[in-house]
């Protein structure tokens, strides 16, 4: 099965809608340096939280059952994300506690051949807008140091884009917002 990191982290931002959270936060950050290459995301939610128990087991790759998502081959979900970055020289943490919500970090190294491309920060942005939920959802993006491309700092709201849009539920609006993420990247 193909599958990229915007594949992973696309689950893990709608593990953070589905928490009841008000607020999502993703954040994408690729840094590049003589040293590594790397990438990093963070999906935090201020929804319910997870206590030790939910969290052993959601981590657990033997509870992944595929009942929810019945079509996929393989769940995706924070197993596959931890299996994934582990098995590719990355590294993972996460934060939660019942009603503190929940933080998600990853980070994969570019260099490393295991590492499933990352696909693009425009396309993995408008996925996570297109869920519905969270009063407002904060994109952030970094990139640094990339060879022949410029360095990019940039932020986006949800309760801007829906300002700017009107809504997200049709098809002339997922256009506009497609052309405006990409735009963001081309500074
Ligand atoms: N951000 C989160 N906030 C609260 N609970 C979470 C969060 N992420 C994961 N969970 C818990 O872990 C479980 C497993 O997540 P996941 O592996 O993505 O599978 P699924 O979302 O299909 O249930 C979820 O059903 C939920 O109980
Ligand atoms: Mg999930």
């Amino acid at each position: 099965m193909h599958f990229t990191l915007s594949d992973l982290i696309a689950d893990i931002t709608q593990n953070g809608v589905e928490s009841g959270a008000e607020l999502v936060e993703l954040s994408i950050e690729e840094i590049y340096s003589q040293k590594k290459d790397e990438i990093h995301f963070m999906v935090r939610d201020n929804g319910k939280g997870m206590d030790e128990e939910t969290l052993r087991r959601a981590t657990d790759p033997f509870t992944t059952d595929g009942v929810k998502h019945p079509r996929r081959k393989v769940g995706l979900g924070l197993p596959f994300l931890i299996q994934t970055a582990e098995q590719s020289g990355g590294g993972w943490n996460i934060e939660s506690a019942p009603g503190k919500g929940a933080t998600v970090t990853a980070w994969f190294d570019l260099r490393n051949i295991d590492t499933p491309p990352f696909e693009d920060a425009p396309g993995l942005f408008r996925t996570a807008l297109m869920f519905d939920g969270p009063r407002e959802m904060l994109l952030r993006r970094v990139r640094k140091g990339a060879n022949n491309l410029p360095d990019l700092d940039y932020e986006v709201r949800k309760t801007e884009i829906l300002d700017a849009l009107g809504s997200l539920d049709d098809a002339e609006s997922l256009i506009l917002l497609r052309d405006y993420l990409q735009s963001l990247e081309e500074e």
